[in-house]
């Protein structure tokens, strides 16, 4: 029996693994999106690049304690995942004001925030994920008011041991989204990625070394993921 295609996203495609119906195989691929889709170009080696910052990063959560779909890297470009519900939740934490929450509030990016905070995003592409609190959680049946604790509580631990590690290999861990899905037993946990594509990070000269030097049109996208991806190959 082969792979069968689930879901085709912007940044991966998942498909089934015949071997294992509980498990499923995640394909990294070279696109780079933004605004929804509408800004869509081919970066030759993003998606191995990509893969290989997650894999190594879920593989450090995993070894943390921290629950994740990650089993482990198969190929360059291929992960074998828990099949999960994801849930249609975009969690996003803040260490440092940028990008929306500068615009929202207007206030300067940089700003490094008292205490990190986290907000919600639903996630729907015809709605443009608008910006959701949590009674609008509720509201959509997406999780109750025990499992919204726990999001926020898993992303702050999260938060902790990401701004730890990147600040050993000098890079500021700015902010960052994560999802999370429902095992085959209900319990949540982390799904998804994580790489340069859903956080921000800064170098000590204030360099992006993420997905804004796409969005903001800073120079080579996969020069500074690679960068990202030879520093963390030196953590310890
Ligand atoms: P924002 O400042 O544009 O709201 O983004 C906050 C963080 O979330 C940033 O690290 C980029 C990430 N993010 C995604 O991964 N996907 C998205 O669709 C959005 C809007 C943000």
């Amino acid at each position: 029996m082969s792979r069968e295609l689930i879901y085709q996203g912007k940044a991966k495609d998942l498909y089934t693994n015949p071997e294992d119906e509980d498990l499923i195989v995640t394909v990294y691929k070279d696109q780079a999106t933004m605004l929804n889709g509408a800004r869509k170009e081919i970066l030759a080696g993003k998606g191995a690049l990509n893969n290989q910052i997650s894999s190594l990063i879920f593989e450090k959560l995993n070894a943390a304690g921290i629950r994740t779909h990650f089993i482990k890297q198969l190929s360059k470009t291929e992960q074998l995942n828990k099949k999960v519900a994801i849930l249609p939740l975009e969690v996003v934490l803040r260490n440092v004001a940028a990008g929306s929450f500068s615009k929202r509030f207007g206030i300067e990016e940089g700003l490094v925030l008292k205490r990190p905070i986290v907000e919600f995003y639903y996630k729907n592409d015809e709605l443009d994920d608008p910006f959701i609190n949590d009674e609008h959680v509720m509201f959509l049946n997406i999780a109750d008011g025990n499992d919204i604790a726990f999001l926020k509580e898993e992303t702050r631990r999260i938060n902790n041991l990401l701004k730890k590690w990147f600040d050993q290999i000098g890079l500021q861990l700015i902010d960052f989204k994560l999802e999370f899905g429902r095992d085959a037993d209900g319990n949540i946990i982390l799904a998804d990625e994580f790489s340069p594509d859903n956080c921000r990070l800064w170098d000590a000269a204030g360099n992006h070394l993420d997905k804004d030097v796409f969005r903001r049109n800073l120079g080579s996208l996969t020069a500074v993921y690679e960068e990202v991806l030879e520093r963390l190959q030196g953590l310890v």
